[in-house]
């Protein structure tokens, strides 16, 4: 979604915004967009397309002179793509200038109302209008602070505001509800983003902003307001991670950066609680009564995180013998879901910024359980907005498409299947130790798989198939649900047109979809359910499907009797086969997207942190 980044100091802002917004294309976006504010008065250059547009529009930033401005990548909400739509936007009298992530929901209430007195609109954004209500107060208070705070009473939605007013030089103000944005203090220098990587070159030293905080800041510092107009002091987090971690280091696209990280990242999630052979998750507040009186768990994400979460149904059931409902954050959030105190919710989401599943948490807040997030981005609104949260050690996650943190957040689901399975005594002893120790030889088994000839046989696989459009994943049990995360990472970076079934559920329907070379992709990773699955294959291929198989090593033999081609894994324990399971399907998604053409890390009308509902 968009990104935002301000700074005020002593260089010259320009390149600093481009630079600093290129590190947020990751969030997608559709349209680019500066304003410089010098004593010349604001200078603004916003254009529709890639950030490289914007740069040559401005000459690098060089046809903007001025130490002090706001930049913006827009993602298309209201109104197309197009120069006019651009952030930032100016209002009616030239005076105020802002850029926003975010929706207002009321906008073309409070519009109306602002074109009744006279205020002009150029474009078709809710932006502009934010803009044009700031300028009215600003007529009314004569002070900024008074007028936004005035202005932002009136909005409802979401959104994160940097803000400047040409009777404040020097000085900007920005404030959020629901879309993320941090504060960045330099010397001599003050910086606002909407993410941590806009600024790690110029600074670690950052405070993330909670819902209601507004910044009011120059050169030299910042006052922080809370929600209620109070002046409240922020102590600066120091971040840990280093810029490479924000950059591709040889690789050619972040996402293959990110799926050859995986191994990195699953040691890093699991080690530190895994103490003299025991799962200790210290980050945990819930105690061993509540667990023990747990009678129902929901997990509540969206996207890949969700499917994360269908598997957690199959591996917190095994282990822990608690039923288990995996629901989509945007349905749970309006089904009045039957909660209470022997309810565990856990959220799970990578950016933890993810609009529905904020607001599913804050529901289940509400109705009275014990939510749990399982989050990756340290400091932001849902793990702050959850009684526990376990994070995902993945690092910064910048592909659009999910791959480590996804694989960390598996990981997570196996430690608390551990623990919490030997807290209510339905794991023996022998099985807990085998899937320990299963679970800590993983990162070796990813490390041994992502081999160049692996990395080339997929390669080969892609290059063979990546005309089809139409593909069909099955699997049974846990492979049902890598074959969701399969089907979505196809479809979003190599834009093909797959779904997803129950290789049980095919004959009830959906078979009559397969004809003549028509592409199936059958997982066929739970040893126990191998002949099934192959059954399903056979009536596929009776159809005429053209079919990859996936399984383990071991039953090489066994599935090349029936597939066409295949995909290999080593063999781990069951429960945690689908973590190896997934990874040639985002190498086979990542060699289809680049065989077809397509932006692996961009794709189109994507965006990596869903800020909007
Ligand atoms: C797919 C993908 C998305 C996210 C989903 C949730 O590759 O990345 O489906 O999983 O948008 O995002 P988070 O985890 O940030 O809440």
């Amino acid at each position: 979604m968009c990104g935002i980044v301000g700074y005020i100091g002593k260089r010259q802002a320009a390149p600093i915004l481009l630079d600093g917004l290129a590190k947020l294309e990751y969030r997608g976006y559709d349209s680019a967009g500066i304003c410089v504010f010098s004593e010349d008065g604001f200078s603004v250059a916003k254009t529709k397309g890639r950030l490289s547009a914007l740069s040559e529009l401005t000459n690098g930033g060089a046809e903007l002179c001025g130490c002090l401005g706001i930049g913006h990548t827009r993602w298309a909400t209201h109104g197309a793509p197009s120069d006019k739509n651009s952030h930032p936007h100016v209002s009616s009298n030239g005076k105020i200038c802002v850029v926003h992530n975010g929706i207002i929901e009321n906008y073309l209430v409070l519009k109306e109302y602002l074109q009744s007195v006279g205020k002009a609109f150029e474009s078709d954004t809710d932006t502009e209008v934010i803009a044009n209500l700031f300028e009215y107060y600003y007529e009314l208070e004569g002070d900024l602070i008074r007028a936004v705070k005035r202005a932002i009473e009136k909005m409802t939605g979401s959104y994160a505001l940097g803000i400047l007013c040409m009777d404040c030089p020097g000085r900007m103000l920005a404030v959020k509800k629901n879309s993320p944005l941090i504060f960045g203090f330099g010397e001599g220098e003050n910086f606002i983003a909407s993410d941590v990587p806009a600024i790690l070159k110029y600074t670690r030293k950052v405070v993330y902003l909670n819902d209601g905080d507004m910044v009011d800041f120059n050169a030299d510092g910042a006052v922080f307001y809370n929600a209620l107009g109070e002046r409240i002091e922020k102590v600066p987090e120091h971040i840990a991670w280093e810029m490479s971690a924000a950059e591709k280091g040889g690789y050619p696209h972040f996402m293959m950066k990110e799926i050859h990280e995986q191994p990195k990242a699953l040691r890093d999630t699991v080690s530190p609680r895994i103490k003299n052979g025991r799962v200790v998750l210290d980050d945990l507040q819930l105690s061993a009564e509540y667990l023990r009186g747990v009678r129902r768990i929901y997990i509540v994400a969206c996207g890949s995180a969700y499917y994360v979460g269908c598997l957690g149904k199959y591996i917190l059931e095994k282990t822990c013998r608690i039923p288990v409902e995996p629901i989509l954050a945007s349905e749970f959030r309006y089904a009045q879901p039957v909660l209470g105190d022997d309810t565990l919710v856990i959220i799970i989401s990578q950016s933890g910024e993810t609009a529905d599943t904020l607001a599913a948490l804050r529901e289940a807040n509400t109705l009275g359980a014990r939510t749990l997030a399982i989050v990756n981005v340290v400091g932001s609104a849902i793990s702050k907005a959850a009684h526990d949260v376990i994070y995902t050690w993945a690092g910064p996650e910048i592909a659009v498409a999910t791959t480590k943190a996804y694989s960390t957040q598996l990981s997570v689901i196996y430690l608390l299947a551990l623990y919490i399975g030997d807290l209510l005594g339905t794991l023996s002893q022998e099985e807990y130790q085998t899937i320990l120790k299963a679970l800590t030889e993983l990162p070796e088994k990813m490390t041994a798989m992502l081999t160049e000839n692996y990395l080339e046989h997929i390669e080969t696989l892609a290059g063979e198939l990546y005309e089809h459009h139409d593909v069909f994943f099955i699997g049974r049990n846990l492979d049902s649900a890598t074959c969701l995360e399969g089907s979505l990472k196809l479809k979003e970076i190599a834009y093909v047109h797959s779904e997803a079934y129950a290789a049980g559920e095919l004959k009830h329907g959906p078979i009559s979809l397969i004809e003549d070379n028509t592409l199936v992709i059958a997982v066929a990773g739970v040893p126990e359910l191998f002949d099934k699955t192959m059954s399903n294959v056979k009536e596929v291929k009776a159809r005429g499907a053209n079919v990859l198989g996936l399984t383990t090593e071991d039953l090489e033999a066994d599935i090349r009797k029936t597939v066409d081609r295949c995909l290999l894994v080593p063999k781990t324990h069951p429960l945690l086969q689908p973590s190896l399971n997934v990874v040639p399907l985002q190498i086979f998604s990542y060699y289809m997207a680049l065989a077809r053409g397509c932006d692996v890390d961009k794709p189109r009308n994507l965006a990596k942190s869903v800020t909007v509902e």
